[in-house]
This record gives C-alpha cells, sequence and structure tokens, in this order.
C-alpha cells in the first residue's frame, strides 16, 4: 500500500507520551496518547526526572501501538516530526534520539517542530483556516497572542510577564486542594459557582497592552483561601472561590484576544493549548467574537491538551516549506516560537 505525504508525529515534552500517524497535515488515522498524570498526582504537579523515565518506558510500545491502529507499517512512513521545545529538557530528549534514530535508519527527513506551533497546528486537524488569523495560546506554560499572516510566520503581539494563564489555574487548584492537573478541577467546579461573589483582580496593563499577568490575581485569591482557613470550622467556599477566579481570568484572555483581532483586521481567531478545553473560555469568547462578528474556532477537547496529532500536523507543513532538520537536532527547552516561512511581499 503506498500513501503519500505520511507523517510520523512523536510528543514527549512535558507528562504525555504521545504518537500520531497523519495524513497530508489534516487527516488523523492514528493519534496514540500515554499520560502520565496519575504518576505525577501524588507529587501535586510534574517531576521532570519521572516524567523522562516514563517516556523511555513507553515511547516504543506508543509508537508502534499508533502505527497498528493506522493500519502502515514503517516503509509507508514518509517523514518523522518530533517536538524540539519548548519543554521539559530530559523529557523532549526521550522523543527526539528516538525519531532522530528512526529518521537515520528509515532514511526519512526528520521535522524538528515548535510544541506551541503543534497547539496551533491542532486546529489545521479539523478546520479549513483561511490566513491571516489571531491565535491565543493558553497551556501550561503560555499565555500568547500571536498574529499568523501565513504558515510558518508567527507575530508576537502580546505575552504573559509571569504566570501563564493554565500555571495559574494549577496553582490555584492546588491551593485549594484539588488533584493536579487543576483547570479541569477548577473548570468543573466553576459550574455550580457563583463567579461574582469574589471581585478579584482583572490585570489590565498599560492601555493598548496585549501582555497578560496573573501573579496578582494568585495573590488575591490566595489570601482569600487563607483568610476563609483561619475562620476555624468554614469549609472553603470551592465553587464559588473557583467560579470567580475563573472570570478573572477569563475576563482578560476574551477582551484582549478580540481587541487584538480588531487592531490586527482579521476576521477569525484560533485558540490553542490546554486551557482551550476550558468551558467558561470557549463560552464567553465564543459570545463576544459573535457580537463584534468574528469567527471563533477552537481544537475539539481531545486535541487542544498534548498530542502528536498536532505535531505531525505542524511538521507537515514545514516540510512542505522544505524546513527539514538534521540529525544534530537538540531538544531545547525554552525554544521560542520563530517564524520558519520568508515574509512575503
Ligand atoms: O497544552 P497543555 O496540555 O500542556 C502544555 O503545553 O503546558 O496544557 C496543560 C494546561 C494545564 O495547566 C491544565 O491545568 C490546563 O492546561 N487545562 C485547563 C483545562 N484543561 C487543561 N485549564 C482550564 N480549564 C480546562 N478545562
Ligand atoms: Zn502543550
Amino acid at each position: 500500500m503506498s500513501q503519500p505525504l505520511l507523517t510520523l508525529g512523536i510528543e514527549t515534552s512535558c507528562d504525555e507520551t504521545s504518537a500520531a500517524v497523519v495524513l497530508a497535515g489534516k487527516k488523523i488515522l492514528a493519534n496514540i496518547i500515554s499520560t502520565q498524570i496519575p504518576l505525577h498526582r501524588r507529587f501535586g504537579g510534574v517531576v521532570p526526572e519521572i516524567a523522562s523515565r516514563q517516556h523511555v518506558k513507553t515511547i516504543v510500545p506508543v509508537v508502534e501501538a499508533a502505527l497498528e491502529e493506522a493500519k502502515v507499517s514503517w516503509s509507508d512512513l514518509d517523514h518523522i516530526a518530533v517536538t524540539a521545545g519548548p519543554g521539559l529538557v530530559g523529557a523532549l530528549l526521550v522523543g527526539l534520539s528516538y525519531a532522530k534514530a528512526l529518521a537515520y535508519s528509515l532514511e526519512l527527513p526528520l521535522i524538528g517542530v515548535n510544541h506551541l506551533e503543534g497547539h496551533i497546528y491542532a486546529n489545521w486537524l479539523v478546520h479549513d483556516v483561511q490566513f491571516p488569523i489571531l491565535c491565543l495560546v493558553v497551556s501550561g506554560g503560555h499565555t500568547d497572542l500571536i498574529y499568523m499572516p501565513q504558515h510558518g510566520q508567527y507575530e508576537y503581539l502580546g505575552r504573559t510577564r509571569d504566570d501563564a494563564a493554565g500555571e495559574a489555574f494549577d496553582k490555584i487548584a492546588r491551593a485549594l486542594g484539588l488533584p493536579y492537573p487543576g483547570g479541569p478541577e477548577i473548570d468543573r467546579l466553576a459550574q455550580t459557582g457563583d463567579e461574582t461573589r469574589y471581585d478579584f483582580p482583572r490585570a489590565w496593563l498599560e492601555p493598548g497592552s496585549f501582555d497578560f499577568s496573573f501573579s496578582g490575581l494568585k495573590s488575591a485569591v490566595l489570601n482569600v483561601i487563607n483568610q476563609q482557613r483561619q475562620k476555624k470550622g468554614l469549609a472553603l467556599p470551592l465553587a464559588d472561590l473557583a467560579a470567580s477566579f475563573q472570570a478573572a481570568i477569563v475576563d482578560v484572555l476574551v477582551a484582549k484576544t478580540i481587541d487584538a483581532a480588531l487592531m490586527k483586521e482579521v476576521t477569525s481567531i484560533y485558540v490553542a493549548g490546554g486551557v482551550a478545553a476550558n468551558r467558561s473560555l470557549r463560552q464567553k469568547l465564543s459570545v463576544a467574537a459573535q457580537t463584534e462578528g468574528l469567527e471563533v474556532c477552537f481544537p475539539p477537547l481531545e486535541l487542544c491538551t498534548d498530542n502528536a496529532a498536532m505535531i505531525a500536523a505542524a511538521g507537515f507543513y514545514r516540510w512542505q516549506a522544505g524546513d527539514v532538520a538534521n540529525l544534530y537536532l537538540n531538544a531545547t527547552p525554552n525554544l521560542p516560537l520563530a517564524s520558519w516561512a520568508p515574509t512575503s511581499g
């Protein structure tokens, strides 16, 4: 069987070992995700050494399972795309070393993908994306507003100055005694909470700024939690705290995203990263966008968090543009999202 344009994607940047087979950067034939969340949960967060060791254990069976599910063999593959950063260096190195060994032995092109661009390209797996677009990337490590006039061009409009949105969710969840990862727990609790009970601060920063800051909000919520704890015998109003905290984050994300879209005169907004799974963000951003006549698109829930299909999709477009790596490709924990396509005109 000959399947042209078949990409094997590999992702091991944090606590998910994932391998995917994707056709033409679009059609997912397999997307196997082995999550380590249960292993890290008792430590309240990801333990890098445990993550690396677990990736070593699971990478081979996960890749083999992806090939089996896709019903393809090694010789059907056309390229290998792998996350090169940002992420935990030990975790990244597992996927990267395995991808390099495969590329060498199968004599296939190796494509290094930035994890954040992977999140953005998750949208290509499900939407018919038309440039130019505005991307809101909200993950455990990043909160970025990025203008994309075409494939591989990333113009930063704003980013977080301290905590990322997902990081803030995880830290507050931990303070509330909720398990890791905290984002989904806060999302669930907030469903039954009163978001107006606590008026937590929204950091708008200087007028016109598209940067974010969530550390002041985090301190304000922690103060309320501590005050409540001092009132002995009273249980924490978990749902109201979760809802009020979530509303403070979501309000700022929504307002700045809409402003940035209007400023850049784009008609489509694409959201990416783990926090894109948040129900309140999905709902409030959709309503605000509709009011302004803008289209807003989210990946389906299973493609919001870390997975290798998104890496294969991004890798496919890099490969199409001739952006192929060599076997010296290294893991870069703080890899910036740099453009790889030349500016047109
Ligand atoms: O993109 P991702 O899987 O990994 C990184 O690249 O960081 O994002 C993980 C982050 C975690 O902070 C997690 O708490 C958050 O996404 N998250 C959520 C939700 N689902 C995952 N945050 C808020 N609401 C959710 N439903
Ligand atoms: Zn991620």
